[in-house]
């Protein structure tokens, strides 16, 4: 079995790789150079630019994996701010890697999309089919790659399966990237660092640490194909607000200098994204649950960080 990772630098992508068995061959590609976290031992890494269509082709070509999991991305921050490339990489570099998939046979393809594809006045708790109209560019580009993916499916039968991931509580959590404030504090504060959040005391927004997170991966790549009833799936874990999040960053680490200095653009946006997202399609087709509160991740990541 080989597994091929794109974005395969990043935060995810890199810890994943402890999940797949040690037989399996695992190929991490990536346009940074160096894996931000340790990856499984025997993991091939390769530079290479998502964007350079020939290449991705030839890569796919050469490779056969039998499974992708599409994690190349820019975040929301980078894509609002860099609109054109943030286009080029999540949807137009999505749409050339399922072509590139089918054209070559790839068994499976999992795709990570993300709370973004929501926006506007959002009922609380949101049922699953809520409408996706996203406020943000970066949640535009992930329900083009859904719709994508529901189009190979339906019209060429590749095996397209979809998450859609709230905020990702992680010690890896890339720099820069706004709306990992929840890591960030963490990871801050743990190295004695002072942390501002840039949304409002009130923001409450769906969260799910690190380790759930890639669980659910493994799920939904090891599901019976018999038992999906659908492309995309929701799963929730948490909902905490910013006052929840820094008193509990205080009850594990009481000397921290951290507080609110909310950045309006920023607040606004994820304002606007779901707090508790209904998720029974996951739990009835692959046995989706959560595993970590938020007292528990908060413990285990400052393990990891320390
Ligand atoms: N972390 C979260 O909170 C979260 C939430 C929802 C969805 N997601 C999705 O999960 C995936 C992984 O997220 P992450 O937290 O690991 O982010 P990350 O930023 O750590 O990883 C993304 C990787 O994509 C790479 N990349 C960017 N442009 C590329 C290109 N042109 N060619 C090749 N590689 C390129 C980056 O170098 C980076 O290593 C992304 O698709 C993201 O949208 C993440």
């Amino acid at each position: 079995m080989k597994t091929l990772i794109t974005g395969g630098a990043g935060n995810l992508a890199c810890q994943y790789t402890h999940l797949l068995p040690p037989d399996h061959e695992i190929l991490l590609v990536d346009i940074a150079d160096t894996p931000v976290a340790p990856v499984r031992e025997g993991t091939r890494f390769e530079q290479g630019d998502l964007c350079d269509r020939e290449g991705l082709f030839a890569l796919i070509d050469r490779e056969k994996p039998d499974r992708v999991l599409h994690l190349a991305s820019l975040l929301s921050g980078s894509t609002e701010m860099n609109r054109t490339l943030g286009w080029q990489i999540n949807a137009t570099a999505g749409f050339d890697l399922l072509e590139a998939c089918h054209a070559s046979g790839v068994g499976r393809v999992l795709f990570p999309s993300s709370l973004a594809v929501w926006g506007g006045d959002l009922p609380d708790p949101m049922p699953e089919d809520q409408e996706t109209w996203p406020d943000g560019l970066y949640g535009v580009t992930k329900v083009a790659v859904e719709r994508l993916g529901h189009y190979y499916h339906s019209k060429h039968g590749l095996d397209f399966r979809a998450v859609r991931l709230p905020i990702i509580i992680s010690p890896y959590a890339p720099q820069g990237a706004a709306s990992a404030y929840a890591s960030h504090a963490f990871v801050e504060c743990a190295q004695g660092r002072p942390f501002r959040f840039k949304v409002r005391p009130d923001t409450r927004v769906s969260m799910m640490y690190v380790k759930d997170a890639l669980g659910a991966f493994s799920l939904l790549l090891e599901a019976d194909p018999d038992h999906l009833t659908r492309r995309v799936y929701n799963i929730q874990a948490i909902a905490p607000d910013g006052e929840e999040l820094l008193q509990m960053v205080k009850q594990v680490l009481p000397d921290s200098d951290i507080d609110f200095d909310p950045d309006p653009e920023v607040a606004d946006l994820i304002h606007s994204w779901p707090g508790v997202i209904r998720d029974e399609s996951a739990r009835q087709d692959w046995g989706w649950s959560s595993e970590w509160n938020l007292e528990s991740l908060a413990t285990d990541i400052l393990k990891e960080v320390s």
